[in-house]
């Protein structure tokens, strides 16, 4: 390749760097509905305990990846009560199945936080958090949109604007796709079950 030629490629690569980075919920919907890019891919963050976990501690169960925040009013508490209702529902079928819930809003859903938090959905749920990098990378790979709103005039009080799908992942981790916001427990039950009859390694 030619200085010159190298130099745009370059750019674009740069331009492109850019432009990840603030993607709207368009963008990000339309790269998970018609499987652009990648989804998913390793994250180290901190469990409610206070613990490092990587998505390699996961290897070998399936993944039920969910993003959100703690004071989210609806969505996220509507879905993580699915996903409680659906481990429920699969009985001791459930131990093959680890969910997972990323919070969104480091700032406030510290570990200490999280664990008042993720039993109210299910005993096993694990609420990571971690430093906004960290969170941020996490996100970027799982294709989530979100962007912190001011609420209220003092600019003090705020919401997380995000788009809200379960990821399903496969036991090496890999990507198989993801339940819409509102998906009911039985529905999720119905499509995991045919999954878990699949042997793991
Ligand atoms: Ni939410």
């Amino acid at each position: 390749m030619r200085p010159a030629g190298a130099w745009l490629y370059v750019m674009l690569a740069l331009a492109c760097a850019g432009a990840a980075q603030a993607r709207s919920a368009a963008e990000t919907m339309d790269i998970l509905m018609w499987n652009r890019e990648p989804v998913g891919g390793p994250f180290e963050l901190i469990d409610q305990t206070g613990k490092v976990r990587s998505d390699r501690d996961f290897r070998g169960r399936l993944m039920l990846v969910y993003f959100g925040f703690t004071y989210c009013p609806d969505l996220c508490p509507t879905d993580l009560m699915a996903i409680g209702q659906a481990l429920e529902q699969l009985g001791p079928d459930a131990d093959a199945v680890q969910p997972v819930f990323i919070t969104l809003d480091p700032e406030r859903d510290t570990a200490e936080h999280l664990a008042e938090y993720v039993p109210l959905f299910h005993p096993r749920l694990l609420g990571l958090t971690g430093s906004p990098d960290a969170i941020g990378a996490a996100s970027d790979a799982y294709k989530v949109y979100f962007a912190k709103i001011a609420i209220g005039k003092d600019g003090v009080d705020y919401t997380i604007d995000h788009t809200s799908f379960i990821y399903l992942m496969d036991a090496d981790g890999k990507y198989l796709g993801f339940f819409p916001p509102g998906t009911s427990a039985e529905r999720i039950v119905e499509i995991i079950r045919p999954r878990l009859a699949t042997p793991t390694r």
